[in-house]
């Protein structure tokens, strides 16, 4: 049985006094949940205040991002280590908005996920098609081929231990999210396609649902049998709206 996790993406939203309040306010409102999983992925700056607000609670942190080296000459990048140094537990790679903006190619989201491993954090990894895609009909060939491009690389061992979230990208940040059939149905099919190599890992695999989850429509999503939990970015940034979501995982 796998347990539920719900993360919260904060993106680049933030300052020292806003976080402290949240985070204060987690601690209080999450710290009695204990039938799932909880996090929240900060900006880099706000690691060291994240650690020392939630080590000791049960509440885990991570970033958005990560170098796929290790250490270097790398201008302007951090390496999985150096977040493992602060404590964290999971990262996200491949997030739609870091790969539309940057141009990340497949091959570097898979380096990114290995490098998190690696260091002992977990990668929760961003697959969704776009509106056109969608409307299209490619919709289970695009995430597919973005499950397969790391699946080749990384092996479908690995995501015994990964995160998956499906996250459409028509559904992010638009208020719109897609309905628990049409995410129960994205979400059974990447667990397909992972059990079609590797049957045990996609049975642990959990796949969390992200675009516009809010208190009305996180259970609805979380009670689907291939949704794990959700990764929320809006309703993260309020301390009730993701204290309901994560109350719809319990
Ligand atoms: P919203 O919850 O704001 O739609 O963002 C979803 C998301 O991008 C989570 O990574």
């Amino acid at each position: 049985m796998r347990r539920k996790l719900v993360v919260g993406n904060w993106k680049m939203h933030g300052s020292l006094a806003q976080n402290k309040q949240l985070l204060d306010a987690l601690i209080r409102k999450l710290e009695p949940l204990t039938q799932a999983d909880f996090a929240v992925c900060v900006p880099y700056p706000y690691l060291f205040q994240t650690q020392a607000a939630l080590q000791n609670t049960r509440i885990g942190w991570g970033a958005q991002n990560i170098a796929k080296h290790q250490v270097g000459a790398y201008t302007g990048e951090v390496s999985a280590t150096m977040l493992k140094d602060f404590g964290s537990q999971y990262v996200i790679v491949g997030h739609s908005e870091r790969s539309t903006a940057y141009c990340e190619s497949d091959a570097n989201i898979a380096a990114k996920f290995a490098s998190a491993q690696c260091s002992g954090i977990t990668p929760v990894l961003c697959v969704g098609e776009t509106l056109h895609e969608r409307e299209s009909g490619l919709r289970e060939r695009v995430i597919a081929a973005q499950l397969d491009a790391i699946l080749d690389i990384v092996g479908a061992k690995a995501f015994a231990t990964a995160v998956v979230s499906y996250e459409p990208v028509w559904a992010i940040g638009t208020g719109f999210s897609a309905s628990p059939d049409q995410a129960q149905s994205a979400h059974a099919f990447i667990r397909q396609r992972i059990a079609l190599l590797d049957e045990s890992a996609a049975e642990s695999v959990r796949i969390l649902y992200g675009g516009s989850v809010n208190p009305s429509n996180a259970s609805q999503l979380f009670v689907m049998p291939d949704i794990d939990g959700g990764l929320v970015g809006r309703c993260s940034l309020n301390a009730n709206d993701f204290e309901a979501i994560c109350r719809a995982a319990c």
